[in-house]
């Protein structure tokens, strides 16, 4: 069913994301009749041009990232119908915005989507509401970080409210968007035999990766005064962190689950001090070869000095009775060996002692593993032991059951943000972060932003291409652990 007649305003329309993600995913709930043919899809950015040639753009941009769904010329033309933009400066208050009103429509659902930098996002909401453009039925969709540290998040989420009831921001975190996280919570909560066994009890670790082949590209600028922890440790990997290890929210209604996922937050054991230096890793790619190129290193791409990230690892602990002891074990990087996001869960073998299955066999039992593949090839794997079939005896070893999402539903896996985009028209806030969830998440992550700015911890470098530092995989070792690479 389509949702209601809206106008979406995407700021920094000119933006990789806008014409990568945002209108493909637009497009693609086109087709399937989601986004009705009388919604305006405004571009604004500072380029002056004309509609027709921003048409154009979105054009080459369905071309480029909705594969087969582009060889539907009638659906693309109407599609580019929808779309319409202007040229603006938002982040200059005296410019002229009644381009930008003109195309506004009272009655509708109206939605700013923020692609610029964080910085501005106070000062164009102070903007829109001096020019009497925010309507009650008005949204704000607030990209990612949300800040650089705690207080500039707190800064952001003040100007913000000023304008918007915290109900009418929308903080999105795309890996809530995807199914496979989404999906965490069905794994759980509607699996008794899953559920009853995720504790410390029965699991010894957990692992959260979210690798990626590519550099940073051209995002060299952004990136260089990001770094991985706060591009994707402090929102990511933390939100999929939260959903692993929430209570069961007492309903799915947004704030429940939201209650739950912060909590997590709270409970996590700050690292401060020494602390940050025996359970975090930063480094930095160097040259090396992805998929047969050979490619420069980071600081060859940038062409000077950084002290910036492009991988980090990070060993949290939750500090609740149903996590005690158990390391949760977080990473990623930029050109790694392969583009991959999983969450694996280790469960502890049957202990040795007499009435167990630990000393039934010939050989010991391995530790069940658990792995949901967040993307790409969205499935779960479960390991488990079996009876060695090569053996007349009782010797085990070790089989997998593999589940590919995609194949067993037959249906095609969307992108992340053609859910988040309309669920911000429907004003569902389940897939955003709320404003103690951001606020959470920085106040664990400042203390090892404060750890590495005092050098506490050295800078290592790994090969692009690679696996990650050597020193990731010491501190998995130190705990008698590896890192996953494959369930055999
Ligand atoms: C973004 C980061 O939030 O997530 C990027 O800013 C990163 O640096 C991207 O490449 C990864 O998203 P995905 O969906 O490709 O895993």
């Amino acid at each position: 069913t389509p949702v209601k007649p809206f106008d979406y305003v995407i700021f920094g329309a000119s933006g990789d994301l806008t014409m990568r993600k945002l209108l493909p995913a637009f497009y693609h709930r086109f087709r399937t009749g989601e986004v009705p043919g009388t919604a305006r899809i405004i571009g604004v950015a500072r380029s002056a041009l004309e509609r027709s040639a921003f048409q154009q753009r979105t054009r080459e941009a369905l071309e480029s990232f909705v594969g087969d769904a582009y060889h539907d010329p009638e659906t693309v033309t109407q599609f580019l119908e929808l779309v319409h933009y202007v040229s603006l400066d938002a982040a200059d208050e005296t410019a002229d915005w009644s381009g930008l009103s003109a195309l506004l429509e009272d009655g509708r659902v109206r939605v700013f989507y923020f692609a610029t930098a964080p910085k501005l996002y106070r000062k164009v909401c102070a903007t829109l509401d001096a020019r009497g453009l925010i309507t009650p039925e008005s949204r704000v969709v607030l990209e990612k970080p949300i800040g650089i540290d705690l207080r500039t998040a707190q800064d952001i989420n003040e100007g913000v409210g000023r304008f918007f009831s915290e109900e009418n921001i929308f903080r999105i975190d795309h890996y809530l968007g995807k199914e496979t996280v989404q999906g965490v919570m069905a794994l759980r909560f509607a699996n008794p035999v899953l559920e009853n066994a995720w504790s410390a009890e029965h699991i010894s670790s957990v692992q959260i990766t979210a690798a990626e082949v590519v550099g940073v590209e051209k995002r060299a600028a952004y990136y260089d005064t990001t770094g991985a922890l706060r591009d994707m440790v402090q929102n990511h990997l933390l939100q999929v962190l939260s959903l692993v290890a929430m209570e069961r929210p007492a309903s799915l209604d947004a704030d429940a689950v939201r209650d739950a996922k912060v909590a997590v937050l709270h409970a996590l054991r700050p690292l401060t001090g020494a602390a940050v230096g025996e359970n975090t890793v930063r480094a930095q790619y160097q040259a090396g070869e992805v998929k047969g190129e050979a490619v420069p290193g980071y600081l060859d791409e940038l062409g000077h000095a950084s002290t910036t990230e492009t991988y980090a690892a990070v060993q949290a602990e939750i500090d609740t009775p149903r996590w005690k002891g158990v390391p949760f074990y977080l990473r990623t990087g930029k050109r790694l060996a392969e583009k991959v996001s999983e969450i694996v869960i280790t469960f502890r073998p049957p202990e040795a002692g007499r009435s167990s299955g630990a000393d039934l066999f010939p050989s010991p039992p391995r530790a069940n593993l658990l792995v949901i593949r967040v993307q790409p090839d969205e499935g779960v794997t479960w390991r488990f032991n079996a009876k060695d079939p090569a053996d007349d005896g009782f010797d085990l070893r070790c089989a997998t059951m593999d589940v590919h999402f995609e194949r067993q539903f037959r249906q095609r896996y969307p992108d992340a943000y053609e859910r988040l985009l309309l669920d911000a028209v429907r004003g569902n806030p389940i897939l955003f972060i709320r404003r103690d969830e951001v606020e959470a998440a920085w106040r664990w992550i400042e203390p090892i932003l404060e750890g590495w700015g005092r050098q506490d911890v050295p800078m290592c470098g790994y090969p692009a291409g690679g696996h990650g530092p050597k020193e990731a995989d010491d501190l998995l070792a130190r705990h008698g652990d590896a890192w996953y690479s494959g369930a055999a």
